[in-house]
């Protein structure tokens, strides 16, 4: 977040009443600060770092608070709410649970645990035979990178060597922090495990400084890791986050493609982490089918529920068999089992990757306007589907303005639309997939308002 703290003195704003927003009092709410200050006093007072909306419900596309005030969601809760905020056939097999009531059951066998996994193994592509089931995107992180050891371990002890990549994360417990190749957040680690190493990440903008395609490059990395010391047939897997969520930024096709032909030659997995990219976010189900490869493990989370805490590694049956220990006290539990499977079935039958991709075409063409009318603000525009990054400069420049960019976020929140703050000098765009494209477009305007007043 940059140290950058959205101002917390309510203050006069003007009134907004559209179909789709309002905003009838000060901002932040007066009332509300008592609140936030509750939250502050009892847990880690980061949290506070967010935007000081206090949400009282969400449905669909929008957030509402107690004070009358409703906002755009451009967030999805952080890319869990992909089938929208409350959807019915997640509330109602939700609800079928709680009537009957269940509301744990360990990992002993249940019939919702039942429906739910089969449903999940019939979406997904057909090499993904098996699951295992966890509550938080890093806790599937931490089963894979288990499981991807216990892979390598078949041949040789030593082939036990994580290749992560730079700037990619992976969750924030021990294991995913450390495959993750976000330094900073290191250094309470101490002791950083000697066989979990990082290549750099193939930028668009390193890609076109260095004149190379992605095949080159990813073969240069290779090189580059066994110059530090690693011995690339002891490479277990590769993991890769499909795209890095603070600007929407792809690899290039062809690094992936090679990636995948190498390490199958190797005996190395290949592993993406789907558990930002994942459910129909991008246009396609999961992310790194824009790769045209076929993974060996697949780590999902967030929209795997649309809501409630359920999270999931895929993949081939003997790989999902390898470590015969796995519990998860919670993992599998009958209520996020109901939400999954409602989750699916709103995929299913509404088919939600197919209004991805749809509305991929008035994304583009708003944010191009948006461009044509800020040129000396906007930089890159990055994404796919109804997942995309805003590169926001300092003028006429290359350099990121990340604290403008903080700004306009709050002043798009004083207008009714709630977006993510990257503290990267992008605005990242992820509102539920349901959104009707024409509270889309009235969302993206807010932005072009928010630049007019300001840029
Ligand atoms: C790509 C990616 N991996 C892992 C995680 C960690 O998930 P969780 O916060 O559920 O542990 C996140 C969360 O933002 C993520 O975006």
């Amino acid at each position: 977040m940059s140290g950058f703290k959205f101002n917390l003195t309510p203050r006069a704003v003007p009134k907004v009443l559209t179909k789709y927003r309002c905003i009838k009092t000060k901002i932040p709410v007066p009332q509300s600060l008592k609140l936030l200050k509750k939250i502050k006093k009892y847990e880690s007072s980061n949290v506070m770092d967010q935007l000081p909306v206090i949400w009282d419900h969400a449905e669909g596309y929008q957030v509402f608070d107690s004070w009358g005030n409703k906002w755009i969601d451009f967030t999805s809760s952080i890319f869990v709410t992909n089938a929208g905020h409350g959807n019915s056939r997640i509330i109602k097999r939700v609800k079928e649970q709680l009537d009957k009531p269940l509301l744990h059951s360990y990992s002993y066998p249940t019939p919702i645990r039942a429906a739910f996994l089969e449903k999940l193994i019939s979406m997904t592509p057909s090499y993904l035979k098996k699951a295992s089931l966890f509550s938080s995107g890093t806790e599937a992180s931490e089963r894979a990178i288990k499981l991807a050891r216990y892979y390598g371990m078949q041949f040789t002890p030593r082939k036990a060597v994580i290749v992560g990549g730079e700037g990619n994360f992976h969750g924030k417990t021990m294991g995913s922090q450390m495959a993750g190749g976000q330094h900073d957040g290191k250094k309470w680690i101490g002791y950083l495990d000697p066989n979990m190493v990082h290549m750099p990440f193939p930028y668009p903008w390193a890609l076109e400084r260095s004149g190379l395609r992605g095949e080159a490059l990813f073969f240069k990395h290779l090189k580059d890791l066994e110059k530090g010391g690693v011995k690339l047939n002891e490479i277990a897997a590769f993991f890769v986050e499909s795209f890095q969520g603070w600007g929407a930024v792809f690899y290039p096709v062809d690094y992936i493609k090679t990636m995948r032909k190498w390490s199958k030659e190797n005996k190395s997995l290949l592993v993406f982490d789907e558990i930002q990219a994942g459910f129909g976010r991008t246009g396609k189900f999961f992310a790194y089918e824009h790769y045209g490869v076929e993974p060996d493990m697949v780590i999902c989370g967030k929209a795997i529920s649309s809501s409630l805490p359920l999270s999931a590694v895929l993949g081939g049956a003997g790989l999902i068999e390898l470590d015969p220990t796995y519990t998860s006290t919670h993992g599998g539990h009958p209520l996020v089992c109901a939400a999954g499977l409602g989750n699916l079935e709103a995929f299913e039958k509404d088919d939600l990757v197919a209004v991805s991709k749809r509305k991929e075409a008035v994304i583009t063409r708003e944010l191009a306007r948006l461009k044509k009318r800020f040129p000396g603000r906007i930089g890159r525009i990055l994404g796919k589907g109804m997942l995309f990054g805003v590169f926001v400069t300092k003028k006429n420049s290359d350099e990121l303005d990340i604290d403008f960019t903080n700004r306009i976020v709050e002043r798009a929140m004083e207008k009714g639309v709630f977006s993510i703050c990257t503290g990267r000098g992008t605005i990242k765009l992820g509102p539920p997939l349901t959104i009707p494209e024409s509270a889309l477009v009235e969302g993206l305007r807010v932005y072009e308002e928010c630049f007019e007043e300001m840029a």
